[in-house]
């Protein structure tokens, strides 16, 4: 293990936020999880696309860089591919494509690792990762071995999973089994990839045409890290009861929904802050995107406490408005 003391995390992680480790190693084998010391607080990190750092961490940051994709079964229909929790999820998603195996297509260009889509159960346009997870294999820092958790142990829901609630941060996973259909099921129901389809001339759907169509919306609302920093949606699209909905609906009739239940409907948090003013809004080196209000971005040399204190302006703006309490996507460190 090559220990590394005092060093910036700015590398690290989407938004750009510059902020020392005490410590950091990358874990290149897995063999390496059962030597890493416990005396001190473990920060696991994969791509550092869905974080907001707000204070210099104390403690020992573990860089994934498990890497490697095997065909772990097939049969007339599916095939299994075992994938190492380090493998960039784009980089993944167009192994999948290039052999012609449906499933993820919707989710292309989202950031992040392979490792992370169990965590958030990553999702975009109509699909969820759990719709393709098989099993999740990972290290137990507790039980010292490793641990393979079926589909339903994750415990699945809305950006949601069993390792970021009870499994929080007792386990590095190593390894995500994605079940892959060989015959592609397309799902083409969110509006916007019908009509993406449609400007690009697509007359046979595939796995392809529907990962180009996704790659061209989301580059065009959504803010390239590489030159703006973000992570992503900032806040997950909150749920209200349908009571709430109606009394809302009365002021606002345009408040687009999506029907989660009998009882329950979930509206965009990007409609309620773009209501509350805030997209484009810019404060010192933060913002809320000018394309997409869900999106806060550093221009430079924000601090995270800087992003931190602009959402809970935005938190309390939407929930004075709508009496509604955005919940954070983001993890916060
Ligand atoms: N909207 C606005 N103003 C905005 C943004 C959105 O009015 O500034 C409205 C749109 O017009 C549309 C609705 O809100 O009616 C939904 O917008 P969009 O399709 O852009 O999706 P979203 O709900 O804002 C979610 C995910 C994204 C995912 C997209 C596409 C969450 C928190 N976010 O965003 O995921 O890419 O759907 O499926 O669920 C992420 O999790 O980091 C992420 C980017």
């Amino acid at each position: 293990m090559h220990l590394q003391h005092h060093i910036s995390l700015k590398p690290y992680n989407t938004f750009g936020i510059d902020v020392p480790a005490s410590a950091f190693t990358t874990i290149d084998n897995e063999n390496q999880l059962s030597e890493i010391p416990q005396n001190q607080k473990l920060y696991m990190l994969g791509g550092g696309s869905n974080i907001l750092l707000t204070q210099p961490i104390e403690g020992l940051v573990l860089l994934n860089r498990l890497k490697g994709i095997t065909t772990e079964k097939e049969s007339e229909d599916h095939v299994w591919l075992r994938v190492q929790s380090g493998e960039v999820w784009h980089w993944f998603v167009m192994q999948a494509i290039e052999k012609g195996y449906g499933g993820v297509e919707n989710l292309a260009l989202i950031p992040g690792t392979a490792g992370a889509s169990p965590i958030q159960n990553i999702g975009a346009y109509g699909v969820e990762a759990k719709e393709t997870i098989d099993e999740v294999t990972a290290w137990h820092w507790g039980e010292k071995k490793f641990v393979t958790y079926t589909n339903s142990d994750c415990k699945f829901g809305y950006r949601d999973s069993i390792f970021k609630n009870q499994l929080k941060d007792q386990v590095f996973i190593t390894s995500v089994t994605y079940k892959l259909n060989k015959v592609p099921k397309f799902n083409t129901s969110y509006g916007a990839i019908t009509e993406e389809l449609e400007k690009m001339h697509v007359q046979e759907l595939s796995v392809k045409a529907i990962a180009d169509a996704i790659i061209a919306i989301r580059s065009s609302k959504l803010p390239n890290p590489v030159v703006i920093g973000n992570a992503g949606s900032f806040f997950k699209n909150p749920t209200i009861t349908k009571a709430h909905y109606e009394e809302l609906l009365k002021t606002n009739s345009q408040i687009p929904s999506y029907p989660v239940n009998e009882t329950h409907i979930k509206v965009p948090a990007g409609w309620l802050i773009e209501q509350c003013g805030w997209k484009g809004y810019k404060e010192g080196h933060t913002g809320v995107h000018a394309k997409q209000a869900l999106v806060l971005v550093n221009y430079g040399n924000a601090k995270g406490s800087e992003v931190w204190q602009l959402s809970e302006k935005v938190v309390q703006s939407v929930k004075e408005r709508f009496g509604i309490e955005l919940e954070r996507e983001v993890q916060v460190w």
